[in-house]
């Protein structure tokens, strides 16, 4: 499938989960195999090739991360919300869209200096992958970049991510 028609799967949510958001909802895209393919593949693309690791943010990112992880043969961290560890290598606290939020990072998963591209659905304030990238390199690893579907252009989400390298498959 075009990768256009692929994106346009993406539904548009007015007012969710809160009046005034416009919520980017990837559930009817996930459903499509042919058009789950062509974005699992045209985000594959934008990982860099010396990469090590994937790390996907809870929840969405887990499923974008595990086809590209299949499709380059690279492994997967999942970055977590709380609670859902035994052990953890760290935790941070971060601003979202609408609300506050906390990540943490496995324990023992991330080896020192490993390079890492972190990946997630979408790009909105830049709150969620910045404090992804924070706790992993926290760790010392070295995030390459950031692959994102969707980066909404009304909100600062790149400057969020103070200078690190963004794939983006759209800008809305
Ligand atoms: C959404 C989305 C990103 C994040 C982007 O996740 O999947 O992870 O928000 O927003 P930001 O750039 O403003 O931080 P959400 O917190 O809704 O969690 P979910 O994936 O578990 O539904
Ligand atoms: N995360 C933060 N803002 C979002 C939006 N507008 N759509 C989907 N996910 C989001």
């Amino acid at each position: 499938m075009d990768l256009d028609a692929a994106l346009g799967l993406i539904a548009e949510v007015p007012d969710f989960p809160s009046p005034g958001v416009v919520f980017r909802d990837l559930s009817p895209l996930f459903a499509h195999g042919e058009g789950f393919q062509a974005v699992a593949d045209a985000l594959a693309a934008t990982v860099d090739p010396d990469v090590d690791l994937l790390a996907a943010v809870e929840a969405r990112g887990f499923m974008l991360a595990a086809a590209i992880g299949y499709a380059r043969g690279l492994g997967v961290v999942l970055v977590r919300k709380p609670g859902k560890l035994p052990a953890v290598a760290g935790r941070v606290d971060y601003a979202l869209e609408y609300g506050t939020a906390t990540l943490e990072l496995p324990d023992n998963v991330v080896a020192p200096a490993a390079r890492v591209a972190v990946v997630d659905d979408v790009l909105a304030t830049g709150g969620t992958v910045n404090a992804a990238c924070r706790l992993l390199e926290k760790t010392g690893a070295v995030v390459t970049g950031v692959s994102v579907v969707l980066e909404l252009a009304a909100l600062p989400g790149r400057e969020a991510l103070d200078g690190r390298k963004v794939h983006s498959l759209q800008v809305v």
